[in-house]
């Protein structure tokens, strides 16, 4: 573990903006029940306090996803390790993602499920860093756009410590990008 991390979004805004998106999910999805896809592991917090930001009724599946030949961005090979234990089909499923980077696993993603014939596919994600984009994703619900910064806590790793922390953090000096 190298230098401690520096606060980036204090707890109190993330917990304040996934309020207002849980509402406005809560407005655009009036009926029942909705699909919430978390991909592992970064989004299990976040699909956490999402859902329980959301009135309408949720149900909550995971899926696990891996990529090969990666540095920081997941540019290589992207494969289903952990698949849905559900059908969707007929259902509206929002893809819930900590953090949209190059685009690669949602690029992926979207098509994986897509096939599935869900009534409706939206993605939600925390956060968005728009410069690193590789594929040309949309979310529909956007937590917040931040700057090219390597950011750990609230789910996201290095080298899979960090992911307890409440806040979401930027490492300090020194530390060399996965
Ligand atoms: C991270 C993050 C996204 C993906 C985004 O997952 O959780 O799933 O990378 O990157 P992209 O837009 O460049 O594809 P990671 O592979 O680090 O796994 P983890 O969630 O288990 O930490």
């Amino acid at each position: 573990m190298a230098a401690p991390p520096r606060v980036f979004l204090p707890e109190h805004k993330i917990q304040e903006r996934i309020r207002e998106m849980g509402e406005q999910i809560s407005r655009d999805y009036p009926h029942g029940p909705l699909y919430l896809i978390a991909i592992l592991k970064g989004a299990f917090m976040f699909v956490a306090d999402l859902t329980r930001a959301i009135s309408t009724p949720t149900r909550i599946e995971f899926i696990g996803i891996s990529s090969y030949g990666r540095g920081k961005t997941s540019s290589g090979e992207v494969r289903v390790t952990k698949d849905l234990d559900v059908s969707i089909e007929g259902h509206d499923v929002l893809i819930v993602e900590d953090i949209v980077d190059s685009g690669v696993t949602l690029t992926y993603l979207l098509n994986v499920l897509g096939q599935r014939k869900p009534k409706s596919l939206e993605i939600a994600t925390l956060l968005d860093k728009p410069e690193r984009r590789l594929r040309p994703v949309q979310a529909a619900y956007v937590g917040f756009q931040i700057p090219d910064e390597f950011v750990v806590g609230y789910g996201l790793d290095y080298a899979e410590d960090y992911r307890n922390l409440r806040d979401i953090c930027v490492l300090g000096e020194g530390v060399a990008a996965v």
